[in-house]
């Protein structure tokens, strides 16, 4: 039987990766600073619950909560209200408290439970594994966090800082393999102008397109154009030519 897929809730998206995500995967964002990973999380959950009835956990290690509320407003995107109704929960781990989201993982777990959580938006992982002091100890504890997410059974995206080396992103602490998907946001520097991309790296039991896409931000978010080119002239970003 083929297995249920979730919306992305990003407009344009669905149809590149057969209808949505894997109901349970974990997906991995990553972008350069100013790529529109926090946007995209936040539609993500937005847009899983207004539209798709499902309800929804922001972790935030980054933005305050009052300022994801704030500059989320501008997509008409009442997160307050969501919270009020019970259709998302936004938790707040500013640097300092990092490492106590682990110790609350039972508390997470009962308010999953209680509120029919189906999807988990974690802002960055870049920010939960730089709290641990090596290279070495930042693997093995996202390791131990992705196999303890695995367990609540949501559909997880979270994003990562991530920076270009070779026109390529550098993905850290062995998230790449770790992940079921792995989903690009590019900020890509043509002459004096910078493009918006996306792209589906990797995407677990999924047939995903192939293809580097637009992005833009519009009144109501974040949208992606499979049909278009990201450069006028047709060129694809990555082929070396
Ligand atoms: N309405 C808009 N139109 C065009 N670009 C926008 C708009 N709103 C935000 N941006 C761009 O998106 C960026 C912020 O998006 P977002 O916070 O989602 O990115 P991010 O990848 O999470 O960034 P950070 O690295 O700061 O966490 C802004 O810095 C700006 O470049
Ligand atoms: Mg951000």
């Amino acid at each position: 039987m083929a297995k249920k897929r979730i919306s992305s809730g990003i407009d344009g998206l669905d149809g590149m990766i057969e209808g949505g995500f894997i109901e349970g995967q974990i997906l991995l964002l990553a972008g350069n600073a100013g790529a529109g990973k926090t946007t995209f999380l936040t539609q993500f959950i937005h847009n899983g619950a207004v539209r798709y009835g499902e309800s929804g956990m922001f972790v935030s290690f980054e933005e305050p909560k009052e300022l994801l509320f704030e500059n989320m407003q501008r997509y008409g995107w009442d997160l307050a209200a969501l919270e009020k109704k019970n259709k998302a929960v936004f938790l707040e781990y500013p640097t300092q408290d990092v490492e106590h989201f682990l110790s609350h993982e039972n508390i997470i777990r009962d308010t999953i439970e209680e509120n029919n959580i189906k999807r988990v938006a974690i802002d960055t992982i870049t920010s939960y594994a730089l709290i641990y002091e090596t290279e070495y100890k930042r693997r093995q504890e996202v390791a131990r966090l992705l196999n303890k997410l695995r367990k609540w059974g949501c559909t997880i995206m979270m994003s990562s800082e991530s920076y270009m080396s070779d026109r390529e992103y550098k993905i850290r602490f062995g998230m790449d393999s770790l992940c079921d998907g792995l989903i690009y946001l590019y900020n890509i520097r043509e002459a004096e102008n910078r493009v918006r991309a996306l792209e589906v790296m990797k995407l677990r039991g999924t047939n995903h397109a192939q293809r580097i896409v637009p992005l833009r931000f519009t009144e109501k978010g974040i949208v992606v154009y499979p049909n278009e080119h990201v450069f006028e002239s047709g060129r694809i970003y990555k082929r070396k030519d």
